[in-house]
């Protein structure tokens, strides 16, 4: 059950990473739609690798899924080899995109300037942006966590116009907790998302009620009902836990307003 702000509708986005064939997305989509067709006031969205989002877009017409990318290019077009650009996505019927996902910053060096223009453009192009910011073990325990999410939502948001705060996304992701099995207490959740609310209030407080931020970090069906009934989780990015078709059925199940 979810605690949902008022006006603001409950997320749940499965990131399945650099995992499924299109023939595997295909298979998994056909058992997923059956299991969420009947739930009410949830947004849901799978997030597959770029090669299989054509094929999810076609399966997924008519249904309640979305189909969002895992990462773009802030430029439209250009000498970018191996980059995708957001109307190469709005073009397809993808949704949304996930932006600097710590795995993105960690292995592929995604900065926090370059999220600076990736925000603004997706949200031009009619993209809803995730952006994902979460600290490190070591910045968790040396009391730096609230310096780290500071920095990276002031700098991920920067170049928005304060009037489009509520469409960004803030997906957040201790990085302890990401495929570890380790995931946060409602406690540390609530800490740090009431925190990421608090910093787009610091911009507009009437965007902040409208902002949908999410927990990301080792969420499962066994957790999830836990985390989403928090007063700040408005719902949940999803890793590992995703890639069961079933297991992601439950998670949505769990954020269903009662
Ligand atoms: P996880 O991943 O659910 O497997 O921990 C979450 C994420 O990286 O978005």
């Amino acid at each position: 059950m979810s605690a949902t702000g008022p006006g603001r509708t409950p997320f749940i986005a499965g990131n399945w990473k650099m995992n499924k064939t299109v023939s595997e997305a295909e298979e998994f989509i056909a058992a997923l739609l059956p299991r969420v067709s009947s739930v009410q006031g949830v947004d849901v969205a799978v997030c597959p690798p770029y090669l299989d989002l054509q094929a999810m877009v076609d399966s997924t017409r008519g249904s309640r899924v979305q189909v969002y990318a895992q990462n773009m290019h802030h430029a439209a077009e250009g000498a970018f080899t191996g980059e995708v650009s957001a109307p190469m996505l709005t073009e397809l019927g993808v949704h949304g995109v996930i932006l600097g996902h710590s795995e993105r910053r960690e292995l592929f060096g995604e900065t926090d300037r370059a999220l600076q223009l990736k925000v603004p453009a997706a949200l031009a192009a009619g993209l809803v942006p995730i952006l994902c910011v979460g600290e490190t073990e070591e910045e968790r325990e040396a009391g730096d966590t609230e310096r780290k999410l500071r920095h990276q939502v002031q700098e991920g948001l920067a170049k928005v116009d304060s009037g489009r705060l509520g469409d960004v996304v803030i997906a957040y992701e201790p990085i302890w907790a990401i495929g570890s099995g380790r995931v946060a207490t409602p406690e540390q959740a609530q800490e740090a998302l009431g925190f990421i609310r608090a910093l787009v209030a610091d911009r507009s407080r009437e965007q902040a009620q409208r902002t949908r931020v999410l927990y990301g970090g080792s969420v499962k069906a066994e957790n999830a009902g836990e985390l989403l009934a928090l007063p700040d989780v408005d719902g949940a990015l999803v890793g590992g836990a995703s890639l069961d078709p079933a297991g992601f059925a439950a998670i949505v199940d769990a954020a269903t307003p009662a």
